[in-house]
């Protein structure tokens, strides 16, 4: 998968890019990031200007971007531009832009970018969640390695990919290791008993019960089993009185 990054700190990537899951990502080949400053194609090198209409903060202007977008989207790359406007960048999203080979992301900075500017490339909009960032360059990190970790080969175990918070909607049953108890604490029996059935049972409980009481937005996007709807209930019943 290739991304092109379109960012006034393309300093901004080097160590994110050099570590851990992205740089091994980079050396087996499954992603190339090139990263492109619209200044390099500003007329003497000015790509923001002053708001007309007037207000705070300066905006990057239309004729940098466009150019920059019209030379690395060729050949049909998508289009993404970060903004706090967007559609939230969730799971199911980043999963379905796996899909693309290759994917253009833009970085605002300062106020925001002239509105005419990305038009022309029809932009996918995303935010990665309601609070302002000074740009878009995190949410584009947050997008390269979401996206990357889930590509043929970068991750050492697939299956741990697929069983992740969120995959399938829910947050994860918590996890443990060694020691089995740790400061009096200990791993749950059934996690120790051996009977795989009865492990996925615990964990589908547990996982239905977490989000219900940490995340219960996450509640009506899910599918639920005719199983699950009764341990739901189950939960929310024992719950009456508690923490919900
Ligand atoms: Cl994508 N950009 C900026 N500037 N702020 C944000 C954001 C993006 N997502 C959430 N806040």
């Amino acid at each position: 998968m290739k991304f092109d990054v379109v960012t006034l700190f393309p300093e901004f990537f080097d160590s994110p890019l050099a570590c851990g899951l992205l740089r091994i990502a980079r050396q087996k080949g499954a992603i190339q990031i090139r990263l492109t400053n619209p200044r390099d194609y500003a007329a003497e090198g000015k790509v923001d200007d002053y708001q007309f209409g007037g207000g705070a903060g300066m905006v990057l202007k239309p004729d940098p971007l466009t150019r920059t977008l019209h030379r690395l989207a060729k050949g049909g790359a998508r289009v993404i531009y970060f903004t706090p406007k967007g559609q939230p960048l969730r799971q199911s999203l980043v999963r379905e832009l796996t899909r693309h080979k290759h994917l253009v992301l833009v970085c605002g900075r300062y106020k925001g970018i002239d509105e005419r500017a990305t038009t022309l490339s029809d932009p996918l909009e995303i935010s990665i969640g309601d609070y302002v960032l000074a740009g878009g360059e995190i949410a584009a990190l947050a997008l390269i390695e979401a996206t990357s970790r889930l590509l043929p080969g970068v991750m050492g175990n697939l299956d741990s990919a697929e069983t992740d918070s969120l995959e399938n909607g829910l947050l994860e049953a918590p996890i443990y290791t060694r020691p089995a108890v740790f400061k009096k604490m200990e791993v749950p029996a059934v996690l120790r008993s051996g009977n795989h059935r009865a492990i996925a049972d615990w964990r589908r409980r547990e996982s239905l019960a977490l989000t219900l009481r940490k995340r219960p937005d996450l509640i009506s996007d899910a599918i639920f089993s005719k199983n699950d709807l009764s341990i739901l209930l189950e939960v929310l019943d024992g719950n009456q009185d508690a923490r919900l």
